[in-house]
């Protein structure tokens, strides 16, 4: 089953929809119901408009998985753009460098099962997170 995937570099807003309904397509294809398929264009699409925001440029890969014998879909959002100084400041609730909401990453961890970010100040920052079907 995991053989769907896409490749979508972010440059614009309209990445951002398209990330957003590649994403939707691949988890509902992947056994997700509409509620989970909401919540993990959600999360692409906050990943993304970070990307944008804060990197300017860079790539969401969404893919099928398999681990254990569940299914689950993988997105994986990547930039060579300044990094995280703080990751523990950035992942709080509220905390903005942007102007924004400082909602997108805690609430990107909460809406899909696994949350990994690796960063590098001056190098980039790669956040991968998985959801696994019930
Ligand atoms: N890809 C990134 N590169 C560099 N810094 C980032 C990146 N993504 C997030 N950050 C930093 O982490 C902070 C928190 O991100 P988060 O998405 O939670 O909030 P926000 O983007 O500021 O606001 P919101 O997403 O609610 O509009 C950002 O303000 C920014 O400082
Ligand atoms: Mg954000």
């Amino acid at each position: 089953m995991p053989d769907m995937e896409e490749t979508i570099p972010i440059k614009d807003e309209y990445d951002i929809v398209t990330a957003r309904s590649a994403g939707k397509t691949i988890a509902s294809s992947t056994g997700f119901g509409l509620v989970d398929q909401t919540r993990i264009s959600t999360a692409i699409s906050e990943l993304a408009r970070n990307i944008l925001r804060y990197a300017g440029t860079g790539t969401v890969y969404v893919r099928q998985v398999t681990a254990d014998g569940r299914n689950g879909i993988e997105v994986v959002a990547g930039d060579q753009g300044p990094g995280i100084a703080n990751l523990d400041l950035a992942m709080t609730d509220g905390h903005t460098t942007g102007g924004g909401l400082g909602a997108g990453l805690p609430g990107t961890k909460r809406l899909m099962d696994d949350f990994e970010i690796d960063t590098e100040v001056g190098r980039g920052t790669i956040v991968t997170t998985r959801k696994w079907v019930q």
